[in-house]
């Protein structure tokens, strides 16, 4: 069973180029799946659409049977609860806590729950991304990246969100950073097996560590999707540099 299903996807922003130029690829619903492609393919662009921040020029995308084209933009904005979304620089509130943070999408989405019931999901959470309580009080700008990522991540899962999305999470830093990161991606993918992840990612170690499916985008389509053995078999050439690059990377 898919929870997205991306058909015949189109983008141009200048009605005349491509980015996006008939993607079709289905995202499987329980499994970690892992787009890669080299720098400006449409990754963020393709990844945007799926959270209806940007309406496609044409194709449909469907997330767990919902055509999300069909969505008014007040409809969307609920039907974005369905996702946690981490992004590349974690994107938290800067004059918010930590904990206020974590806090926002539970108050503008749980309005039915008392105000020590939010705090204490927002705990849960947190915890859940191994932020201890010293921290919660803490500006994002008085906390390390990793501390900041962790927060964004805490953010992300505070609405148990049916798909996770990341956006290049482990980009610019450090090997045992990544690894902590990719790590934090498995056991939260892991906490709950009937959530979906969607990792983006130019990272192809990322890609065979997590990525129970891969696929790669490039000139606006999908070049390549399978498994990791399914990428080290592939005889096009662009894949073969893309694994290459990996490889002398490490
Ligand atoms: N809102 C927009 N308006 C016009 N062009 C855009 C817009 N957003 C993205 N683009 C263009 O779409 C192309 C793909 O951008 P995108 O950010 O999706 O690349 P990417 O694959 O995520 O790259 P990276 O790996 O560097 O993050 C780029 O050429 C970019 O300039
Ligand atoms: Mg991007």
């Amino acid at each position: 069973m898919n929870a997205i299903e991306i058909k015949d996807l189109r983008k141009t922003f200048d009605g005349e180029k491509y980015i996006l130029d008939g993607i079709t690829l289905n995202i499987p619903k329980g499994k970690i799946t892992v787009i890669i492609g080299f720098s400006g393919t449409g990754k963020s662009v393709l990844i945007k659409h799926v959270l209806g921040l940007i309406r496609p020029t044409s194709g449909s995308i469907n997330v767990l049977g919902t055509d999300i084209g069909l969505l008014n933009d007040e409809q969307m904005i609920r039907f974005r609860s369905h996702f946690g979304m981490l992004f590349q620089d974690a994107a938290l509130f800067d004059d918010f806590t930590t904990i206020e943070n974590v806090l926002f999408p539970i108050q503008e989405f749980r309005k039915d729950l008392s105000k020590e019931q939010k705090l204490e999901i927002a705990k849960l959470k947190l915890s859940q991304v191994g932020l201890s309580e010293e921290h919660y009080d803490k500006l994002p700008s008085e906390l390390s990246g990793g501390m900041r990522k962790r927060c964004g991540l805490a953010r992300a899962i505070a609405l148990d969100p049916d798909i996770l999305l990341y956006d290049e999470p482990t980009t610019g830093l450090d090997p045992v950073m990544t690894e902590t990161v990719d790590n934090l991606i498995l056991n939260t993918h892991n906490h709950n097996r009937e959530s979906t992840t969607v990792v983006i990612s130019h990272d192809l170690h990322a890609a065979f560590r997590l990525g129970d499916h891969i696929a790669m985008l490039d000139g606006g389509k999908v070049l390549l999707e399978g498994n990791a053995k399914t990428f080290f078999d592939s005889d096009i050439d662009l894949v073969q540099k893309f694994v290459a690059k990996g490889i002398k990377h490490e």
